[in-house]
């Protein structure tokens, strides 16, 4: 049955108890996801990092970051100790930077706070910078057996269509419902919680997919009340989706032929926003502020560069880089230009980002910078 009653709801899930929970600790063991490095320990500190890189950032990616960053800080006290751009620098790449700053924040809490070892409850981990109800209850189960239901949005997904859940989730009661839900019908052993935990999540990643689920696949597809209703790609409903804007740049590409190498001009990004804290080229509103900044002789002479998108959760980013090669002198005489970034007064100099900090980089040098993907793989192809 589909409904969107509450008490229906909770039915659902105790109708459903035990027999769901075991059937997903089998599948897992039978066709789940072993080999991942952060399965194979219960380390909370590996466990919560590898949540908090799997957040936003597809595992296929993450596996490239995850083993470098702790051979670079191999235990929580190590990051917490490492200087901020230090971690910025190691995070390069895999985007959404405010992770990085809670993540180091996160790792100094727990050696102030809490002598150095991560707290052994959802609830307590909960306090933590960056650690959302989600990624808390994913490293207690992992990691403590603690009965808690992770909640992403795949999981929403998986346990709405299985007990026939049309509440619309984006009103706060009908999330708390699934909540309750999604607790009714754990594992009632907590050494089940891991697999029970990561069984979950490769449904959502593999089976109980948005679009054509494989239910003749699914463990649960004899108990799953959208499949019977023949609703599954109805389900989970969700009426204020996310609306995607788009935003647009241009890029100065500012190369200095000094003498000693080639430099480029990179600017640092204030501490909050996208890419808070890494260096960028320039970013300007349009072609006009290109010309304000440099002049109209400078301006002439650049080089458009085939524009790039960067997409990002809630919009597209069109960035359209504008190269420039200038002599030694010509860089040293524009440089008080560069380095100034309000207008008198304190406002923002017009059409221009504001950044923190300006400087000529050696391109030899760019690997030791924190620079965002799309920034490096321009300078650095
Ligand atoms: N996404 C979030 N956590 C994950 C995990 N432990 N394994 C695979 N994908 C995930």
């Amino acid at each position: 049955m589909i409904t969107s009653s509450d008490a229906l709801l909770q039915q659902a899930a105790q109708q459903r108890q035990p027999v769901l929970a075991e059937r997903l600790v089998a599948w897992q063991g039978r066709e789940g996801r072993h080999h991942l490095p952060w399965q194979q320990t219960r380390d909370p500190y590996r466990v919560w990092l590898s949540e908090i890189m799997l957040q936003q950032t597809q595992v296929a990616t993450v596996l490239g970051y995850y083993g470098r960053f702790l051979q670079r800080f191999p235990t929580v006290a190590d990051l917490a100790a490492a200087p901020l751009d230090e971690v910025l620098a190691m995070w390069s790449g895999l985007g959404y930077y405010s992770r990085a700053r809670n993540l180091h924040r996160c790792a100094q809490a727990v050696v102030a706070d809490h002598g150095g070892r991560f707290p052994g409850t959802a609830a307590e981990l909960q306090t933590l910078p960056g650690i959302g109800p989600s990624t808390a209850a994913a490293v207690a189960a992992f990691c403590f057996g603690e009965r808690i239901s992770i909640l992403d949005g795949n999981v929403k997904r998986v346990l709405a269509r299985v007990l026939g859940w049309e509440g619309d989730l984006s009103v706060a009661a009908h999330e708390r419902a699934l909540w309750q839900a999604a607790q009714a019908v754990l594992p009632v052993r907590g050494e089940d919680m891991p697999s029970y935990t990561q069984g979950l999540m490769d449904l959502g990643a593999t089976l109980c997919t948005p679009r054509k689920p494989a239910c003749l696949m699914c463990p649960w597809t004899e108990l799953c009340a959208a499949r019977e209703a023949g609703d599954t790609e109805r389900l989970p409903v969700k009426t204020r989706k996310l609306k995607r804007g788009t935003r647009e740049h241009w890029w100065l590409w500012l190369v200095r032929q000094a003498p000693s190498g080639e430099q480029v001009w990179l600017e640092q990004l204030p501490d909050t926003g996208v890419w808070a804290g890494l260096w960028t080229l320039p970013l300007l509103d349009d072609e006009a502020a290109l010309t304000a900044l440099l002049g109209a002789p400078h301006a002439a002479a650049l080089e458009p560069q085939p524009r790039l998108k960067h997409v990002l959760t809630h919009l597209d980013w069109w960035l359209h880089p504008r190269r420039l090669v200038l002599t030694d002198a010509q860089a040293e005489a524009l440089t008080p230009t560069l380095a100034t970034r309000h207008a008198e007064g304190g406002e923002p100099a017009g059409g221009r980002i504001v950044t923190q900090d300006g400087r000529w980089v050696a391109v030899d040098d760019l690997a030791a910078w924190g620079l965002p993907a799309p920034v490096r793989k321009l300078l650095q192809p």
